[in-house]
């Protein structure tokens, strides 16, 4: 496509949501982008988080954890741009040990990713002999190496109902382990807090789930009171709120899924008006996608992470080749255990 057709059709879909002066700037690196990823036979996977320009102009894939990682699985290109933070640029690494793999920015981190080590996993397991692990996707590869399962936002409750065990350790997101086991009917225990406390605990209590308490910095931002004040202005609202938010805001939300999930709801949906409580730049891609629909902004709150990927940045990953993304092989071969399990599971 040429500069110019480039240029024309962003301006259209970004018309509400980028300044045009932006836009001629921004429609030249992708241009340029574009041209490369060909040249450098490159394919570019980018998350439903990144701003609207790069996410819906340069990604051969759109999605969410669990979509973007079995793309990985599935390339045959030579190198994967992974348009998304750390954790997800090593799963496609753990998944496509042959392909290089470069993330745009060494400065995307996680901060669920951050609350958790391989250590901690291992303390854990010494703890609770016999018990399997599920571990969130959003964690480095050295704690998902130490893990039996790993599970997304997408697919959390059914791999912890699909486990044949009475009980199960699911790290490290607090409110996600919260709400899975509040979907599955499971009584979940934080063993930290319950041993501060010096209570006997391990073998008396009843409990079906052992947590541990990571949050993301993002959803947890996000209140019931915030909800009350705009279904109070707004009472034909829907809200939609991503599963790593609290209990007590997905159970006043009306609709809580994985980004996609969030993504397809609205989409096949007809509510005057939706909000969404997650990561800005969704509402802003489903905007640039359906401008008839309605989205209501609470937007103070963009990811850090995701924001460091940037056009700017996916260019010269694909000019310098950088960042490389490496796994060491013994981690990679008991991480991608762990992810493939997952997969079996669906
Ligand atoms: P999804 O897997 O739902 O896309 O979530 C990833 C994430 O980082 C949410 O904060
Ligand atoms: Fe991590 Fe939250 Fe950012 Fe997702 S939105 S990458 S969970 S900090």
């Amino acid at each position: 496509m040429s500069l110019e057709t480039l240029h024309k059709e962003m301006s259209e879909r970004l018309k509400d949501l980028v300044p045009e002066v932006e836009i001629r700037h921004k429609a030249e690196l992708v241009h340029e982008i574009n041209q490369l990823k060909a040249e450098r036979n490159a394919v570019i996977l980018g998350h439903n988080y990144m701003e609207p320009a790069l996410y819906h102009f340069i990604p051969d894939f759109a999605g969410d954890s669990l979509e973007l990682s079995r793309k990985a699985a599935e390339t045959d290109r030579d190198i994967i741009v992974f348009c998304g933070v750390e954790f997800m640029a090593e799963t496609a690494k753990i998944l496509s040990p042959d392909k290089t793999v470069l993330i745009p920015s060494d400065k995307a981190g996680c901060s669920l990713a951050e609350s958790i080590t391989a250590a901690d996993v291992r303390a854990l397991k010494e703890r609770f002999p016999g018990v399997p692990v599920v571990t969130y996707v959003n964690t480095y590869a050295d704690v998902k190496a130490e893990s039996d399962y790993c599970c997304t936002s997408g697919n959390a409750a059914r791999v912890v109902e699909a486990l044949d065990s009475d009980t199960v350790i699911f790290l490290p997101d607090e409110y996600l382990a919260k709400n899975v086991a509040r979907e599955t009917g499971k009584h979940i225990i934080f063993p930290s807090v319950v041993s501060r406390a010096g209570s006997e605990f391990q073998t008396e209590m009843d409990y079906q789930m052992i947590g541990w308490k990571g949050r993301c910095e993002v959803h947890e931002q996000f209140t019931v009171e915030d909800i009350e004040k705009i279904r109070s202005q707004y009472p034909d609202v829907v809200i939609l709120a991503h599963p790593e938010c609290s209990p007590e805001v997905t159970a006043a939300a009306d609709y809580s899924g994985s980004t996609s999930a969030m993504i397809r709801h609205v989409e096949k949906t007809q509510a005057p008006r939706y909000l969404l409580l997650t990561e800005c730049s969704m509402g802003d891609n489903i905007i640039a996608a359906h401008p008839n629909k309605e989205m209501l902004r609470l937007c103070s709150v963009r990811c850090p992470h995701m924001n460091q990927i940037t056009l700017e940045d996916t260019l010269n990953a694909l000019k310098y080749t950088r960042y490389i993304v490496e796994v060491p092989e013994d981690i990679r071969i008991r991480a991608a255990r762990a992810v493939e399990r997952m997969s079996q599971i669906g």
